[in-house]
């Protein structure tokens, strides 16, 4: 522990030169058990398996930065709440809230402002996010079967969403679209490599389904209404008969829509600070989710450089894109 703390603080300069630190993004990356992460999420990472008391009906909904998590925490809050919040209610949360902070994270780089002891206060069944690698959850997370709902993204399109986020997060930093996707593509990348992220919960996903739910974000996009019953099912909320007649499932999708979030008030005015020392626009959550916008920023040939190493890395697994 005092190593890693040391690696955290920035200033163990003997042992931070031994593991490999990559510039590029606006923190400076570590490569830590395989995946490259700033030495706040290693330090808040960290705090959590030491502090954090996972309960066996905790749902974990875990992605990789920029694969609709904050869709993810809309349609989850929406689905497991309905008793207490009705769907079409003119009170519904998701109206005043933003979709990030109806569901917190268990990671955050200032946990010492936020202590892991608020995720006690919380009911059950509690609802929580992450954008930890799989190997990082907290090790009594999958001894007592806690559910996971994992969302992932088309990798191109996720690297386009990405840099127009990172470019975003201060205004005295700016990373050029071909430096990010070469990194992007060498697999450092915040929580990267990305083919690794995905790997990390699609293999538990195959051989515990009913644990682990794989969802990807452009199968959600074509049919909004079939996941959102899925979801449900999966987070022991099926819907009834009669909210199948009354189109609930339906309401569910409108109400957590992309064009109905971006365009509420507390969504796209005003900035918050979630992630400590950070504020962000948030709007910045809602950009233009568009399936395969890939398409406007990447030549051919990166397309198809990306398309390879996905390919290769991901061979056999199964998963596919
Ligand atoms: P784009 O940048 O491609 O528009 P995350 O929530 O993980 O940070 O991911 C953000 C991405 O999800 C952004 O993608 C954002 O526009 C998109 N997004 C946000 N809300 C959404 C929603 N309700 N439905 C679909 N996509 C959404």
């Amino acid at each position: 522990d005092t190593k890693h703390n040391a690696l955290a603080s920035e200033e163990g300069e003997s042992l931070t030169s031994k593991i490999p630190r990559r510039e590029g993004w606006w923190r400076p990356l570590f490569l830590f058990q395989g995946s490259w992460i700033t030495p706040q999420v290693l330090n808040s990472a960290m705090l959590v398996q030491a502090q954090f008391k996972p309960r066996a009906d905790d749902i974990i909904l875990a992605t990789y930065p920029k694969s609709g998590t904050t869709w993810l925490k809309a349609l989850t809050f929406v689905l497991a709440n309905r008793s207490r919040h009705p769907v079409t209610g003119n009170e519904h949360p998701v109206l005043t809230q933003h979709p990030q902070d109806l569901v917190p994270f268990l990671e955050l780089p200032d946990r010492a402002l936020h202590p892991v002891e608020e995720l006690e206060a919380l009911p059950s069944p509690r609802l929580l996010c992450t954008h930890l690698p799989h190997a990082f959850l907290p090790s009594g997370t999958s001894s007592l079967g806690c559910r996971i709902v994992y969302l992932c993204r088309e990798p191109k399109d996720v690297m386009v969403s990405l840099w127009h986020y990172v470019n975003k997060m201060r205004p005295d930093f700016f990373i050029q679209f071909d430096r990010a996707f070469e990194l992007f593509v060498q697999g450092i990348s915040f929580y990267g490599p990305i083919w690794d992220h995905y790997l990390g919960y699609w293999k538990p996903s195959v051989t515990e389904p009913d644990r682990v739910l794989f969802l990807k974000y452009h199968e959600m996009m074509a049919d909004p209404t079939k996941h959102v019953k899925m979801l449900a099912e999966f987070l022991g909320v099926p819907f009834t008969r009669e909210e199948e007649s009354a189109n609930v499932p339906e309401e569910v999708v409108k109400l957590c829509s992309f064009d109905h979030l971006k365009g509420l008030q507390v969504n796209s005015v005003g900035r918050s600070d979630r992630i400590g020392g950070l504020p962000m626009d948030n709007s910045s959550y809602f950009r233009s989710a568009k399936v395969g916008d890939w398409r406007n920023h990447l030549t051919e040939e990166m397309a198809n450089k990306l398309d390879c190493v996905i390919q290769e890395k991901l061979k056999g697994s199964g998963l596919i894109f």
